[in-house]
């Protein structure tokens, strides 16, 4: 069901000591609010999902896992399962996310796999697709982005597409402080809506929430999440700092 949603995504930041401490003073700051829309998805390392969902989840606070291995189980060190990420009360699992694509490599096929693993799990997949600054300007943007959904995406079926969310994060603009304008972030989403009702019809399409990430802040927050598309945020680096990120939450 298509909500409003911030995500803070911690990639490979905070140990354990520093996260309780930042999900400690988040609470307290966003208790002090008196309200906000959003529901939240704390993306952390996998190693504190078990506690944070203990300690500090509910109906607006959820979490999610950063990765799934392709696998459902087995000789695979060091990987992580669909089902150990169900079994900790996690809710939501990445899949991939350009830093994934990127550094180890994985292709949308693989992350079709991924995608149908957490499903069969009772996890909601966001999955993340953009395109690099070359592909932009190469005006190969959209080609990009259609073969990521109908590879990674389009072989579920209507009744598990209406379970997965989408978040597009231009590569472009991950980590580099250069946000896509208002015009770019919409046309973007709104021709993904547009694959998406082709596809399944417009019914699932309106359903279907669509994040926009990459350089997300407080100063910007407030101008994505009103475009008519764009259903909320995938936050990095602006997740880390709890004012920030609050800041972002009430923008929604
Ligand atoms: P950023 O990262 O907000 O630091 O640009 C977004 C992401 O990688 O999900």
């Amino acid at each position: 069901m298509r909500q409003k949603i911030v995500a803070g995504n911690w990639k490979m930041n905070y140990n354990f000591a520093e996260g309780v401490q930042f999900m400690t003073e988040m609470k307290s700051l966003l208790n002090k609010r008196n309200s906000y829309n959003a529901k939240i998805i704390i993306i952390p390392p996998f190693i504190h999902l078990t506690d944070f969902v203990r300690n500090f989840g509910g109906s607006f606070m959820t979490f999610g896992a950063q990765n799934l291995y392709e696998q459902e189980k087995g000789a695979f060190t060091g990987e992580i399962s669909a089902a150990m990420i169900r079994s900790v009360g996690a809710d939501y699992v990445l899949v991939g996310h350009s830093e994934r694509r990127q550094y180890f490599a994985e292709t949308n096929s693989q992350l079709a796999v991924k995608v149908r693993l957490a499903l069969k799990n009772n996890i909601c997949p966001i999955y993340c697709c953009g395109e690099t600054l070359l592909q932009r300007n190469d005006y190969i943007l959209f080609d990009i982005i259609k073969e990521q959904l109908e590879v990674g995406l389009f072989s579920l079926s209507g009744e598990e597409f209406q379970k997965i969310m989408i978040a597009y994060e231009p590569v472009w603009a991950i980590g580099t402080g250069v946000v896509a304008t208002p015009v770019q972030a919409q046309e973007m989403h709104a021709y993904i809506r547009g694959l998406i009702s082709k596809k399944y019809g417009n019914d699932i399409a309106v359903q279907t929430s669509i994040l926009y990430g990459g350089s997300v802040k407080s100063s910007n927050a407030a101008e994505l999440f009103k475009l008519p598309d764009v259903d909320g945020g995938l936050v990095g680096g602006a997740s880390l700092n709890a004012v920030e990120f609050c800041d972002i939450i009430i923008a929604c």
